[in-house]
C-alpha cells in the first residue's frame, strides 16, 4: 500500500498520508509523491480543491527523524523543498483536516493551507528548538504576524505541545469540530469550494496571497540555517536520542 493515497472525486483531490504506524511521519519518498501530486493537480482541470489529511486519526508527526539522522553533510532535502514549493504556489484552495498530532512540518504546512479544521483533541507542536533546529517555511515570519510575537516566541523557543483551542485562538486553525462531525464539516466545505467559479476562485486566492516575496526570502534564510543546524552536535544528539528511545544528553546542547 502506498504511503500517500490520492483520490479525485467531485473535483476534490483528497491526499492522505498513509503511514499511521509511524504517526504519518513523512519520508523523502512521501514528500516526492506529495510534490508530484500537487504539481499535476495545479494544471488539472478536473481538480478544483485539494484536501490534505492523515490516515489513522492522526495528521502528521512531521519529518521522519531517521531521514535527518542518516543524512550526510551536504545532502540536499530537495524532496521537502519541492513539496513545500508546490504547496506554497498551489493556485486552488487547499483545505486541511487535522486530528491527533500535527508536529513540525505537520504544523508548518498548515500555515500555507487556506482553511484548516481540527478536532478538539488535536495537539500541535513546533519542536525544532528541542531538535537543535530552527523554524522552517516562513513560520518565523507568519507566526508573529498571525499569533503575535509573544505567542510565536513561546511556540518556537519552548517547542512544547499546544492544543486545538490555542491553535484556533491564535489563527493556526479556522475552526474546531467534534471528532464525529469533523469529516462531514470538511467534506461540506470542500464541496462548496469545488462548486465555485474557477477563474474567480483562483484569482481570489492570488489576491489573498500577499507578501510572497518577503515569505520566499524568509524561507531561503531559514533553509540556509536549517541545513547548517542539521549538522550540529545538538541536532545529531536529539535525532539519536529519539531513534534509540533514550534520554537526551543535554551536555551536547551547550
Ligand atoms: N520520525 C520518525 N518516526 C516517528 C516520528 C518521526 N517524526 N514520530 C513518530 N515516529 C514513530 C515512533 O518512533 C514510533 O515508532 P515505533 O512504533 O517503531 O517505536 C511510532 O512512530 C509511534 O510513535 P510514538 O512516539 O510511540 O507515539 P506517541 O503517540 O507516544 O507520540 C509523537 C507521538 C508525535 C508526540 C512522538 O512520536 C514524537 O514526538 N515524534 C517526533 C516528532 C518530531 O519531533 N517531529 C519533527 C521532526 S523535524
Amino acid at each position: 500500500m502506498s504511503l500517500v493515497l490520492a483520490q479525485n472525486k467531485n473535483r476534490i483531490l483528497t491526499i492522505s498520508l498513509n503511514r499511521a504506524d509511524k504517526k504519518n511521519a513523512i519520508t523523502l519518498e512521501m514528500y516526492a509523491q506529495l510534490a508530484s501530486l500537487l504539481q499535476t493537480a495545479a494544471d488539472d482541470d478536473t481538480v478544483n480543491v485539494v484536501l490534505l489529511k492523515g490516515e489513522g486519526g492522526c495528521f502528521s508527526a512531521g519529518n521522519d527523524i531517521s531521514v535527518f539522522a542518516q543524512r550526510d553533510e551536504g545532502d540536499s532535502i530537495s524532496e521537502i523543498v519541492a513539496f513545500m514549493d508546490a504547496l506554497l504556489h498551489f493556485p486552488k484552495p487547499v483545505v486541511a483536516q487535522v486530528q491527533g498530532v500535527a508536529v513540525g512540518i505537520g504544523t508548518t504546512l498548515l500555515l500555507h493551507c487556506d482553511m484548516v479544521y481540527c478536532d478538539p483533541n488535536t495537539q500541535f507542536c513546533l519542536p525544532f528548538i528541542n531538535l537543535g533546529l530552527v523554524p522552517e517555511y516562513a513560520s518565523s515570519y507568519i507566526l508573529p504576524r498571525i499569533a503575535g510575537r509573544r505567542k510565536a516566541c513561546e511556540w518556537l523557543m519552548l517547542g512544547e505541545m499546544f492544543g486545538a483551542q490555542e491553535a484556533h485562538q491564535f489563527g493556526v486553525v479556522t475552526a474546531i469540530e467534534s471528532p464525529e462531525k469533523l469529516a462531514e464539516k470538511v467534506s461540506s466545505v470542500c464541496n462548496k469550494l469545488a462548486s465555485k467559479p474557477v477563474f474567480a476562485m483562483t484569482h481570489t486566492k492570488k489576491l489573498l496571497t500577499t507578501e510572497q516575496d518577503a515569505i520566499q526570502q524568509q524561507i531561503n534564510e531559514e533553509l540556509d540555517v536549517f541545513l547548517e543546524a542539521l549538522n550540529t552536535e545538538a541536532a545529531k544528539e536529539a535525532f539519536d536520542a529519539f531513534i534509540n528511545k533514550r534520554p537526551l544528553n543535554t551536555e551536547k546542547f551547550k
